[in-house]
């Protein structure tokens, strides 16, 4: 027997005839309600990882027989080093193997790697069927199953093969979050963080006030910075769903994140970890361009250690670090023509995107490092 969500509450997408929900609340991967009025399909394919499919597939499983004829399943193995092509391939070989259509819907029940890999092969498998994001870290329920980005890495950048497809629905079920490793916990709070110096300074006050209860995964705490953190990636997924410019914001701190992870090879660090220490570099240069104070800066870092990530930046190379970030940089999807663009805060809850004088990036890399 499957309790009832205490609380539930939506966020919507708000798309055209792409827009879809996002549902908050506990215990809410097992309850057949919870996958009412999606596309009809008599099949369905449940995607997940070794660690999380033995946790929860069995429940969700069970509430889509309420919908579903046949339910199909595949696990990936688990790791940001298996967000590649040989891995994505296994989704194929589920759908093919099980002789799927285009109106088999796709679950991604699992953290961010789980769900760009099953957007991206919804994306892709007979040109597009449909898909729903069954969201398990934290910083899957803020951040990456919404909005659309699919993709997989290549060793010279993350995320560089994938499309913007938007899932039919996302539930974020708070419940699963109690299995979450503390380090896992973390890592989804950097993107948590994210949006109060992007958006909303109120939020960061919240943040900085409810750490310890985020950290404990306390689920009155999860659930308003998970609805917050949601809202504000609605709202600006909303004005700009293809990142013609507004959208880049959201990638604060993922410019020297993103190197960081590909530097250090992918999963060495966590990539809520290597964002967190973005944000500190990020922060650090926006400072050193005269746009933010001193005091902004450290009050950031101080909150980001707080969150138990790492606000000092790894030396990818002993004879030309900055040169080698600078060359991971430059992968990075927002740079034009070579031109590595940053996200810099140009005030209190206000973000831009920029270039920035090489000289002074490279000053803050050394100064950032250690
Ligand atoms: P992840 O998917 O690797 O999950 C982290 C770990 O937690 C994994 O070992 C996973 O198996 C385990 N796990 C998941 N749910 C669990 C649960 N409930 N209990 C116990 N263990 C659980 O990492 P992530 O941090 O969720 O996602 C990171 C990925 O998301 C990166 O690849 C990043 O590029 C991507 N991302 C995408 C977007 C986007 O907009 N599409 C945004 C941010 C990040
Ligand atoms: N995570 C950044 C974005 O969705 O645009």
């Amino acid at each position: 027997m499957t309790s009832a969500p205490q609380t539930l509450e939506t966020v919507r997408i708000a798309l055209d005839d792409r827009s879809y929900d996002i549902l908050i609340g506990e215990n809410l991967l097992g309850l057949p309600s919870t996958f009412q009025d999606l596309p009809k399909a008599s099949a369905a394919l449940i995607v997940s990882n070794t660690t999380v499919a033995p946790l929860y597939e069995a429940a969700l499983k069970q509430a889509l027989s309420d919908h579903f004829k046949v339910i199909h399943t595949v696990h990936l193995p688990d790791g940001e080093a298996y967000k590649d092509w040989v891995t994505l391939n296994l989704i194929f070989d589920g759908l093919l193997g099980h002789a799927c259509d285009r109106k088999t819907v796709l679950f991604a029940l699992g953290g961010g790697v789980v769900g760009d890999m099953t957007g991206f092969a919804a994306a892709s498998f007979m040109r597009g069927v449909p898909f729903v994001q069954v969201p398990t870290t934290l910083l899957a329920q803020v951040d990456s199953s919404v909005g659309g980005k699919t993709a997989i890495n290549h060793p010279l950048g993350k995320n560089m093969i994938g499309a913007f497809y938007q899932p039919q629905r996302v539930v974020c079920d708070l419940s699963v979050l109690k299995t979450l490793a503390p380090r896992e916990v973390s890592a989804g709070l950097a993107e948590v963080i994210k949006y109060g110096p992007i958006a909303d300074m109120a939020f960061l006050e919240w943040i900085d006030h409810n750490m310890d209860a985020l950290k404990a995964c306390d689920a009155q705490a999860m659930a308003h910075a998970v609805r917050r953190s949601c809202e504000i990636k609605a709202d600006v997924v909303g004005q700009d769903e293809r990142e013609a410019g507004l959208r880049a914001i959201l990638n604060f701190g993922h410019t020297f994140g993103h190197a960081i992870e590909a530097g250090l090879g992918y999963g060495q660090w966590l990539h809520g970890e290597a964002v967190g220490c973005g944000m500190v570099m990020a922060a650090h240069l926006s400072q050193a361009l005269g746009l933010i104070d001193a005091e902004f800066v450290q009050r950031l870092t101080d909150l980001i250690a707080r969150a138990g990530l790492p606000v000092k930046g790894p030396v990818l190379d002993a004879a030309d670090n900055a040169g080698h970030y600078l060359a991971l940089m430059q992968h990075d999807k927002k740079s034009v023509a070579g031109d590595i663009q940053f996200v810099l805060i140009e005030g209190p809850g206000r973000a831009r995107v920029s270039a920035a004088p090489e000289a002074v990036v490279r000053a803050v890399i050394d100064r950032c490092c250690a």
